[in-house]
């Protein structure tokens, strides 16, 4: 599109990007996982990737102490308090979530809004922990995708980067760490960032996940000595 006459192009442009979030609208409505997210008062569909890695890899249980980093809208801040849930109306364990953006409360979930990769963030998440460490840490986090391949996969890096430096600082010896990366340029550099860090690493790709995207989640369990 680029190499058209600039009038041809603010003529079509509009065109493709009514036909892109037509297909992405179509997609979302026919989408088996909205519609269950729907039904079953899920914030978003992402709800059932935790739930399905959490049914292969049983990482919550109830007791945990949780930090949820990228919780915005909150859908597996819902899944944790799911797991966490007492029966008796409240939970046995901490749930502990962060996100850039706002999120609507969740009864039993302790939200700070900020920056992960700003120190106030990280003072913040420390002073919540309160000298505990966690037992579980996922990280749903993506950044604001530019379209520019290297700079968006050297920011997802970055992230993962600093979700395993929190991890080695705020986990458990016996914990878990779950992230989200993208398969692509920095994957390789991220699963040997863990394999230096946990005793166990594990690429899950969780049916929910659509196929079509790059998007793919690693776990660790154990830190290393
Ligand atoms: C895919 S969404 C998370 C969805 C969430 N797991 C759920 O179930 O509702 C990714 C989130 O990561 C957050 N995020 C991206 N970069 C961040 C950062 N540097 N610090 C904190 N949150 C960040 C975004 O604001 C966004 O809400």
């Amino acid at each position: 599109m680029s190499r058209l006459p600039r009038f041809l192009r603010a003529f079509l442009l509009p065109m493709a990007k009514n036909r892109f979030s037509k297909a992405w609208l179509d997609q979302h409505r026919n989408d088996p996982y909205v519609k269950q997210a729907q039904a079953r008062g899920y914030r978003s569909r992402a709800a059932f990737k935790l739930i399905e890695i959490d049914q292969q890899d049983k990482l919550i249980q109830p007791g945990q102490i949780v930090v949820d980093l990228g919780s915005t809208p909150g859908a597996w801040s819902q899944v944790l308090r799911e797991r966490l849930a007492t029966g008796s109306g409240g939970i046995r364990g901490r749930i502990i979530a962060l996100d850039l953006l706002p999120m609507d409360p969740i009864a039993d979930v302790e939200f700070i809004q900020g920056d992960f990769r700003e120190d106030d963030a990280l003072t913040a998440l420390a002073s919540a922990l309160g000298g505990a460490r966690a037992d579980l840490i996922v990280s749903d986090m993506a950044p604001n995708l530019s379209g520019v391949g290297l700079a968006d996969a050297a920011r997802m890096a970055d992230l993962i980067e600093l979700a395993a430096d929190f991890a080695v600082d705020h986990l458990k010896p016996e914990g878990a760490l779950l992230v989200k990366c993208f398969h692509g340029s920095g994957y390789s550099q991220s699963v040997e960032r863990f394999k230096r860090t946990f005793v166990k690493v594990s690429p899950r790709k969780p049916k929910a996940s659509r196929d079509k995207s790059a998007e793919t989640y690693l776990l660790g369990r154990g830190l290393k000595r």
